[in-house]
Order: structure tokens, then C-alpha cells, then sequence
């Protein structure tokens, strides 16, 4: 794992595909002090991520690839993460699945946070799921991003009550407003 030395934030990229509530957030907890992260880069799979416009309004880099030929794709993020000397890459909200080959290159520094507490509910749905399920509990978990879908070495999960009235959108509120705490914190686990 990359390790903070000194006062030099480690340099990270952020993939999303949609709204970026997690990337504005994570873009917030970079700029304070103590953060261990610089957002550098924000990668896009989709021009229509609502999320790319916190590239402008926070002069961060964008790139926007298509994954239709995830080999080209990949190998000019690669290039791009060089350039930039990412060392570290947040996974938030992106719909998109990464191959072997990406994932070996930044071992132990790609992370992804879930709407779920995995092992349960990897893939999409969560909320939908543990409603019909009728569980108590929900949450969301960051962990580290390997080969299998939302099964690497989970770092930190945080559990929502579900109440009676919850539909999966009320739940998926409850649980978004917890990903924004729970993303940082992960992150200050993982450095510290
Ligand atoms: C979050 O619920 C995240 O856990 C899931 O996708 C959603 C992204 O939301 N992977 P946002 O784009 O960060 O607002």
C-alpha cells in the first residue's frame, strides 16, 4: 500500500458514472488539512455523469472514455494515470467493471465504496434486496477492489436501521448520507 510521507497528499484519481455526491465529498475531505488525499483526476465512462460538472467548479482534470472497447479504454486511463502520477484510486459510483490486467497494475490502491454490507447484496439493487428481504439493517462498506465483483478486503462498513415506512429510495438516502461519512474515514484508516 502507498504510505503518506510528510505533508505530501497522495495523488488520486476518482471513476464515477453518475450523480459524484461521493466525488464532491471526497473533493471537500481532500482539502482539508490533515486529508491524506489530492483529488487529481476525475474519470468518467459517460459524458451524461452529472458528477464531471465538480470538474470545473473544482479545476480538477476530467476524462471521459466509453468502455465499449474496455482494452482501449483502459490503456489510455493507464497513460493518463502515469502522466497525472496517481498513486491511488477511489471508485465511486462507477458502473463499470474494471479488467485483471487494471486492477494487477494498482494493486491494493483501487477502492470502491458499496451501498451494501457486504458479503450481502454484492452487484446492484442493495436497497431493493434487503427491503424485500425485510432485514433490520442495511449500510454500505469501502473495500478494496480486486478481480471478483465487491469482494476484496473490506476496510470499514457502517449499518442504516431500516424502519417499517423505508421504500428503497427513503433507504437509499439514509445509506448515501452514511457513504459520505463512512468514504473518509476509510480513507484516513487506510493512510494512517
Ligand atoms: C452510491 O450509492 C455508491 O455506493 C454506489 O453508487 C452510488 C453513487 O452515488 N456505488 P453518487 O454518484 O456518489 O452520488
Amino acid at each position: 500500500m502507498v504510505k503518506l510521507t510528510g505533508l505530501k497528499k497522495i495523488k488520486t484519481a476518482v471513476f464515477i458514472s453518475g450523480t459524484g455526491s461521493n466525488l464532491k465529498n471526497l473533493i471537500k475531505f481532500s482539502k482539508v488539512k490533515n486529508s491524506p488525499i489530492s483529488i487529481d483526476l476525475i474519470f468518467s465512462n459517460t459524458s451524461k455523469a452529472k458528477g464531471l460538472k465538480f470538474s470545473n467548479r473544482f479545476n480538477i482534470k476530467k476524462y471521459v472514455s466509453s468502455f465499449k472497447n474496455y482494452k482501449t479504454a483502459e490503456a489510455k486511463i493507464l497513460d493518463l494515470l502515469k502522466e497525472e502520477n496517481i498513486e491511488f484510486i477511489c471508485l465511486a459510483g462507477f458502473m463499470k467493471i474494471l479488467s485483471k490486467n487494471f486492477i494487477k497494475k494498482f494493486s491494493g490502491k483501487i477502492v470502491n465504496i458499496h451501498p451494501s454490507l457486504l458479503p450481502k447484496y454484492k452487484g446492484l439493487n442493495t436497497h431493493i434486496k434487503a427491503i424485500q428481504n425485510k432485514d433490520k439493517v442495511a449500510g454500505c462498506t469501502v473495500h478494496f477492489v480486486t478481480a471478483k465483483l465487491d469482494s476484496g478486503k473490506i476496510i470499514l462498513q457502517k449499518e442504516v436501521k431500516i424502519s417499517k415506512k423505508d421504500t428503497p429510495t427513503s433507504l437509499g438516502k439514509k445509506v448515501l448520507k452514511q457513504e459520505h461519512k463512512l468514504y473518509p474515514t476509510a480513507i484516513k484508516k487506510i493512510f494512517n
